[in-house]
C-alpha cells in the first residue's frame, strides 16, 4: 500500500512539480499515473523512491513513513520496490547481464540462479541473446527493457515503473504491460506513469491524473 497525504514539493529553483497530492495505492493493486508532460509524474515515484523528498506532507509504504528512512531502513525501503527509471540509471559501462543481475548479486543470490532468473527476465522482456551486449550501445528502448528486467528480477512487493513504453513501439509496448500485469497477478502492487491516455482508458484500470502538479481526477472503474 502507498499513501501520499498532502504531498507538496518545491524544487531548488521554487517551482513547485507537486502541489497538495494526496491519493492511495492498495495493495495488489495495478493503478496508473497519467498526465501531460510536466504534469508531475516522475516527481511523485521518485518521491515514493525517495530519491525526492517532499516540501509538504507525508508519504507511506505499507503504513511506514518514507521520511524515517535512512540508512538500513533506507535500503529496504528500496529493495522492496522495483523501480523503472524514466531515464534508466542503468550503468552504462557495464553489460545487460550484469545491470540486470544487480538486485540479486546485492542479495548475495548465488551465480547460477543469477544466470538462470536472468535469462529468463530477459526472455520476458524480449531481450534474449543480449547478456553480453554494453549498455551505452543498446537503442533507448533496449535500454527501456533492460531497466524493466532490472526492475522485476528480485519481485519486489512494489514495481514503480515511469514511462516503461515510453520509447517502444506499440506491439513491444503492449508486450511489457502484459509482463506488468503477470507480475501484479502474482502479488506485485504495481504503479505505472504513462501519459499514454488511450492506454489508461482501454485498460479500465484504476488511475491517479494529474496536471500541473496538482490531482484533477482520479478514476477508479
Ligand atoms: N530538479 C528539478 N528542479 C526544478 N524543477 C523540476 C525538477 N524536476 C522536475 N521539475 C519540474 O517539475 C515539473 C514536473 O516534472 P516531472 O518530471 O515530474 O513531470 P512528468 O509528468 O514526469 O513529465 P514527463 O511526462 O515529461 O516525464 C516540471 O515542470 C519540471 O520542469
Ligand atoms: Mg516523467
Amino acid at each position: 500500500m502507498i499513501q501520499m497525504l498532502s504531498v507538496s514539493k518545491r524544487y531548488d529553483d521554487g517551482y513547485y512539480g507537486l502541489r497538495d497530492i494526496t491519493f492511495k495505492v492498495g495493495p495488489g493493486k495495478f493503478v496508473f499515473l497519467t498526465g501531460e508532460s510536466g504534469a508531475g509524474k516522475s516527481t511523485v515515484l521518485r518521491l515514493i523512491y525517495r530519491v525526492e523528498r517532499p516540501t509538504n506532507g507525508t508519504i507511506l509504504v505499507d503504513g511506514a513513513d518514507t521520511a524515517a528512512a535512512h540508512g538500513g531502513s533506507l535500503t529496504s525501503l528500496r529493495r522492496r520496490i522495483g523501480m523503472v527509471f524514466q531515464d534508466y540509471m542503468l550503468l552504462f559501462d557495464r553489460s545487460v547481464y550484469e545491470n540486470v543481475a544487480l538486485p540479486l548479486a546485492v542479495r548475495g543470490v548465488g551465480k547460477r540462479t543469477i544466470s538462470q532468473e536472468v535469462d529468463k527476465y530477459l526472455d520476458q522482456v524480449g531481450l534474449a541473446g543480449y547478456q553480453r551486449r554494453m549498455c551505452c550501445s543498446l537503442s533507448g528502448g533496449e535500454k527501456q527493457r533492460v531497466a524493466l528486467a532490472r526492475a522485476l528480477i528480485a519481485k519486489p512487493d512494489i514495481i514503480l515503473a515511469d514511462e516503461p513504453t515510453g520509447n517502444l513501439d506499440l506491439s513491444n509496448g503492449e508486450k511489457i504491460v502484459e509482463v506488468l500485469h503477470d507480475a501484479n497477478r502474482q502479488g506485485a502492487t504495481v504503479f505505472m506513469a504513462t501519459h499514454d491516455l488511450y492506454l489508461v482508458q482501454s485498460t479500465r484500470l484504476p488511475f491517479v491524473r494529474l496536471r500541473g502538479g496538482r490531482k484533477v481526477e482520479e478514476g477508479n472503474f
